[in-house]
This record gives C-alpha cells, structure tokens and sequence, in this order.
C-alpha cells in the first residue's frame, strides 16, 4: 500500500516531539499501521528558530494553510493550540476531506460538537488522546476499554503545569512564580499559562473526559473551575498534618439529580495512589459499575509523552481509514445521536466534604459558636485542630474537616462564622474527597 502522507501544524514542544518520534520509530509504526506513514510537509511560524526536531526530509512552510489545500496530504496534525485560527484550519481541513489529529483540548471543548458534526458528515476522522493526561491513553480507556460500564464518576489531576508547581513548592519550599517559570521552560505550561494555574485547562479536559464517560454534549461553561493560587504553605501543613495531600483535581460525578462537573484544590487521604502522584504526571481515577475503580497514570505533558498519544492517534487513523466510516468508534464515544441531556449540576448543588481554616479569638465559647452555626446547617464535623496562637497574636488558627454536605449550606454557615466578632478575617475552605 502507498504510504500515507501527514502534514504537521506546528513545530513547538508537541508538533517537534511528534516528528521524532514519528521519524524515531518509524518502521514499527509501518508494521503496527500496515504501510508506512511519512512526514511530508509541516509549517512554523518562525522557520529560523532552533527546533528540538530534525526537519530534514519535510517542505517547510509559514503558512499552515498550504498544507491544508495539498490533495497529497492524507492527515494533518493540528499542533498549534487556541481556538481562532486552529478551528478554521480544522475546519478547513475536514471541507477537504482530510483526517485531524489534535492536541488541543481547548479547540475540542469549546468547539468539538461543531467540529465532530462536520468530520462525521464529511466522513473523516477527528483524533484527540494528546488533549487529555499528556501520555496516558485515557480516552482510549474510557471510550473503548471501559465501553460495557456504566461511568459513575472520574476524578482526575490532569494538568500537569499545575501538578509540578504543587510538587515543588510542597517539597522544595520554592516560590510559585519561579516553577511556573521552570514549567513555561520544559514546554508544560499553555501559551497562556493562567490556563494552567487557574484550572482552564483542566476544564477543557475535564469537559472532554465527561462528553465520553456518560455521553453528554461538550459543554465547557458549565465546569466550575478554581485554580491553585490561593493555596497556601499553612493549609499544605494543617492538611497533610490531618493526613491528607492537596492536589488540584477535576471531578466528574453522576448523581441522581445531575452531573458534578468542578475542577479545584482538594485534599485527598493520602493513602490512596492519585494523593501520591507527583510532578508533571498525571493520573486518572475511573470507577465503573462493573469494573471497579481503576487508574491510569503517566506523564501528563511534555514533547514525547504527549507525541506518543498523538502518533497514536495517527496509527489509529491510518488502520481506520480503509474501514467503514459508518463503524468507526464514535468520536464521543457513544453514538452521536444517542448523547443525553443530563442537567449539569450548579456548584450550590455540588456536595462534598471539607476542610475549613479560620482564625477566632483565644477564649471560651468561640469555638461553640462555630460549632453551633455549622449544626443549625447539618454538617457534621469531622476532626478539628485548634493551633496556639502565632507569637504577638491573640488569634487561634482552628481547622476542620467537615462530613458531606450541600454546598449551598456550608455558603450559608461560612456567611454567619464570618459575621462573629470573635472570627478575624475569612474562613478559607478546601474540598475534600475520600475518593473511596
Ligand atoms: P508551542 O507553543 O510549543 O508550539 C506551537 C507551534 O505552533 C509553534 O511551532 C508555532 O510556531 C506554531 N504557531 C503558533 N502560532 C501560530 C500561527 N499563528 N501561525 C502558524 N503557526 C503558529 O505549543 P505546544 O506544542 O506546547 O502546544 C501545542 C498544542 O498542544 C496546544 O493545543 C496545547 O494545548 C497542546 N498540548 C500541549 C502539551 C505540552 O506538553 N506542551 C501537552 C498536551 C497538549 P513557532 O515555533 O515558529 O513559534
Ligand atoms: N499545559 C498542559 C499541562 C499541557 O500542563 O497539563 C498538557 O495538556
């Protein structure tokens, strides 16, 4: 058979990871696709710039569009990111009858229905493993491996920027802003790394990892999303004192009233594997009804573990290519035509545990009172810590793990613990889960 041809978009971290090890492995990867699969043409902004990949072999180009209209290009990869100009070349690409490889969550949740739509009219495919977890194949796990499941609900630390800055700063003691620096450097963080710290990023995967779990519409602006950077050093200590970690995780949960779909810090028991992952993995806690809990683990971004999802997806492509396009695994994973409309829930709705720091006077009754107001709205406490007062200081920090409860309550009694003379300052509050 002819070897197929493939066009990249974009030769940065993922587009230079991608053509090595396209390039690296490539007579396994004609043995796995059943004929070979070149590396033709590629485009770059900057075509004088260092590349971490050797371009020989390729017609270069600083316009991606001329890949886009060469009929000799059987695929293309997206490997640019953002949502204006990568959606037109998508969609440019899918009217010539061209498949798409992508890494881009963002384009895939804020733009995927429109896209799929197009690709499944047109009969080509759209391939996204790399726009979730980096390395780790977890829509193929979900969307084909977990497929006889009912998905009762994810939980996940997918974005890496994110989880390599928690890592650093809890065991190095180092500054935020400096490994996010180190992050930008290794190629890990967003062209606009506020995507990574303020949880926009794990919302665009997050939107994508429910689509496919319970098969539901792509529908990013209903993620509640909180990022890291209100995490401080004193609720790293209280946490992991109290014997749980704080990662930043997204959370997709199928209740009897709607889906939870919410990406924040959360302390988990230590104990369980996903507290334990650190750095720039990633890991993925799926639980089915049949299945059980299972995790899935491995480098959630950077220049080759993401390439190995996206050559992946073009080995994937390329045996798909000849088969009936009318049986190929939904993009989605269920049938387009067969997506729910299941409300998702509002963040007043969500419930879940947590942990409450605040700082109150050093006398009789405060504590009583906090107690008090946190009873008249049902939620039971969990354990309490009372510290001594900071030296010079009147004020006591107290923590407090709370059991379940209606997010809405605690809104409630956080207002009224706020009210109390006794109380200085706000109550900071961190969502737990036992993830059991
Ligand atoms: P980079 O910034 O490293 O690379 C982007 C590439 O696109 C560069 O080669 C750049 O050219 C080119 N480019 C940018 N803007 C334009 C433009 N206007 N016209 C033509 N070419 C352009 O990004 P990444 O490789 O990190 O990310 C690419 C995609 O992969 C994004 O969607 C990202 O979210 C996703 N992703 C990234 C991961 C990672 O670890 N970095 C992991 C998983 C997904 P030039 O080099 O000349 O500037
Ligand atoms: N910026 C992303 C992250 C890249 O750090 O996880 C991988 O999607």
């Amino acid at each position: 058979m002819k070897p197929v041809k493939v066009g990249v978009l974009g030769l940065g971290t993922v587009g230079g990871g991608t053509v090595n090890v396209l390039k690296r492995n490539a007579a396994e990867i004609a043995r796995r696709a059943g004929r070979e699969i070149i590396i033709t043409r590629a485009s770059a902004r900057d075509l004088n710039r260092d590349r971490i990949c050797d371009t020989q072999g390729i017609s270069l180009t600083t316009d991606p569009f001329e890949i886009i209209n060469d009929p000799e290009i059987d695929i293309v990869l997206e490997l640019i990111g953002g949502t204006t100009l990568a959606k037109t070349l998508v969609l440019k690409a899918i009217a010539q009858g061209k498949h798409v490889v992508t890494a881009n969550k963002a384009l895939i949740a804020l733009h995927g229905n429109e896209v799929f739509a197009q690709a499944s009219a047109k009969g080509v495919m759209i391939a996204f493993e790399a726009a979730v977890a980096g390395g780790i194949p977890i829509i193929k796990a979900i969307r084909e491996g977990l497929s006889g499941n009912q998905i009762q609900w994810l939980a996940g630390i997918i974005n890496g920027t994110g989880n390599f800055i928690l890592t650093e700063m809890r065991d190095k003691g180092r500054d935020f802003a400096d490994v996010l620096a180190e992050a930008q450097a290794l190629g890990y963080a967003e062209a606009d790394p506020t995507f990574d710290v303020e949880g926009i990023d794990a919302g665009h995967k997050l939107t994508i990892l429910a689509s496919i779990a319970f098969g539901i519409p792509l529908q990013f602006d209903k993620v509640y999303t909180e990022g890291i950077t209100q995490i401080t050093r004193a609720d790293v200590e209280y946490a992991e004192a109290l014997g749980y970690r704080i990662k930043h995780l997204g959370i997709a949960r199928k209740t009897a009233e709607g889906i939870e779909l919410r990406v924040h810090p959360t302390l988990i028991p230590h104990r369980r594997l996903i507290a334990n992952v650190d750095g720039v993995m990633n890991a993925v806690l799926v639980k089915g009804d049949a299945v059980g809990p299972t995790l899935y683990y491995g480098a959630g971004a950077g220049a080759e573990p993401t390439a190995s999802s996206v050559v992946a997806d073009v080995i994937d492509v390329v045996r798909a290519m000849t088969g009936d396009p009318e049986n190929r695994v939904p993009h989605l994973a269920f049938q387009a035509d067969s997506l729910a409309d299941i409300p998702i829930l509002a963040p007043e709705q969500f419930r879940t545990a947590y942990y409450l720091r605040l700082h109150a006077e050093d006398k009789p009754g405060v504590l009583a009172d906090v107690t008090r107001i946190l009873a008249s709205h049902q939620i039971s406490i969990e354990a309490i810590i009372q510290k001594e007062p900071p030296a010079g200081k009147s004020s006591v920090p107290i923590i407090m793990l709370t059991q379940n409860t209606l997010e809405h309550e605690l809104n409630a009694a956080i207002t009224e613990i706020e009210k109390l003379v006794t109380v200085t300052g706000k109550v900071n509050r961190i969502r737990l889960e036992t993830l059991g």
